[in-house]
């Protein structure tokens, strides 16, 4: 069994504090992607678990084991980096088996693991090669391979997949979530890339500053972000955050948007936030062009001014203003329209998203 536990984890360089009350429960066989700005302190993450840094104040277990005083090797942990750390004189099979050497198993025992992990990983016909003779996708299946060969508890990647293209890290991508579906092995995953955290993840935990601002499923952190950063952060094109006015009218929430007056339906509990200034967010996907578009409730007018359309094939991004606000609308790629039209647009209620001004949280009370 190899549940992770962090319990107040907090880590500084010099007075820099770089992570700070980090504190998470993951189960064993759980797949979890850390996910946040350069610098944020992902990797920070990952080393303190593998013990390749010591924290500073709290608690990290595997297991039922508390690990703070353990040295990497004993900690049964491998780790994939992004930059896949392979020895350059040594052939496959040799960077493969390296750990198995280092950890004293016999040359047969070895040579045996390292063919298995090969034919999963359709490696066996390089095993002779140098590093510099394999494409970018053998080395880094190299890398996963000594990883694997040494069958750890828990599997640590560091953005594995990020010198890849995008078609390689597709595949990649399929092969890792393939691996972890027959394995179970519990999992951390750094990642910058929106897709592999949404496809990958049991959970995400999107982090700021050291500190964790949600932890939930992807679906989860898509649909009720906790607040204004989660809500930029998840989602491509980011979800819009304007300025509107929430004011009662015989008990009833009511929103200025622009305008527009929208009455809330009871089923949008904004927690008797006060009335004044808010952030209303709509995601792209949630604007649409014909009044039909909208399924989820009544279809309220949102007419736009075009600033500026990017085709993207499939779809098209169009950049309008909103007062002082821009917005993003992702529309079918047939609406034809170009920068100056004036458009009307179409939302639902339901499909918004609150937030306080000051703190940025939701105020939507399901959120946590
Ligand atoms: N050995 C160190 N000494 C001092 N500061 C460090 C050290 N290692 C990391 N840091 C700082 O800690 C912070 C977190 O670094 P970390 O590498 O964990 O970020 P990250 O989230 O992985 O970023 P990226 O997405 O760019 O890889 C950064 O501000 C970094 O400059
Ligand atoms: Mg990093």
């Amino acid at each position: 069994m190899a549940a992770v536990k962090f319990e107040d984890v907090a880590k500084s360089f010099g007075d820099v504090n770089v992570i700070r009350d980090f504190s998470i429960d993951i189960q064993d066989g759980e797949f979890i992607v850390l996910l946040g700005p350069s610098g944020c302190g992902k990797s920070t993450i990952l080393r303190l678990l593998a013990g390749l840094e010591e924290v500073t104040d709290g608690v990290i277990s595997v297991g039922d084991k508390v690990v703070n005083e353990l040295e990497p090797k004993k900690r049964d942990i491998a780790m994939v980096f992004q930059s896949y750390a392979l020895y350059p004189h040594m052939t496959v099979h040799d960077n493969i088996g390296f750990g198995l050497k280092l950890m004293g198993h016999k040359p047969a025992e070895i040579t045996q693991k390292v063919q298995e992990a090969a034919i999963m990983l359709q490696l066996d016909q390089y095993l002779a090669r140098k590093p510099k003779e394999l494409s970018g996708g053998q080395r880094q299946r190299v890398a996963m391979g000594r990883a694997m060969v040494r069958n750890p508890e828990v599997f640590l990647f560091d953005e594995p997949l990020s010198n890849l293209d995008a078609a390689l890290r597709s595949v990649m991508r399929t092969q890792i979530k393939a691996l972890h579906r027959q394995f179970r092995k519990t999992t951390l995953y750094v990642t910058h890339d929106q897709i592999e955290a949404m496809t990958l993840a049991d959970k995400v935990i999107i982090l700021r500053d050291g500190k964790v601002e949600q932890i939930g499923s992807p679906r989860h952190v898509f649909l009720h972000p906790a607040n204004k950063f989660v809500a930029s952060f998840i989602g491509s094109p980011a979800m819009n955050q304007v300025r509107a006015k929430l004011s009662y009218q015989s008990g009833q929430a009511v929103i200025t948007l622009g305008d527009t007056d929208i009455p809330l339906p009871t089923s949008i509990d904004l927690a008797k936030k006060e009335e004044g200034e808010i952030i209303v967010g709509i995601r792209p996907t949630d604007i649409h062009v014909h009044a039909t578009s909208v399924t989820s409730g009544e279809p309220l007018p949102l007419p736009l001014r075009v600033t500026a359309c990017d085709f993207l094939g499939a779809s098209v991004h169009i950049e309008a203003d909103f007062g002082d606000d821009r917005m993003i609308i992702e529309s079918p790629a047939e609406f034809d329209t170009s920068e100056g039209d004036q458009v009307t647009f179409y939302f639902d209620s339901s499909r918004l998203h609150f937030f306080d001004v000051e703190s940025g949280n939701s105020l939507l009370s399901q959120q946590t």
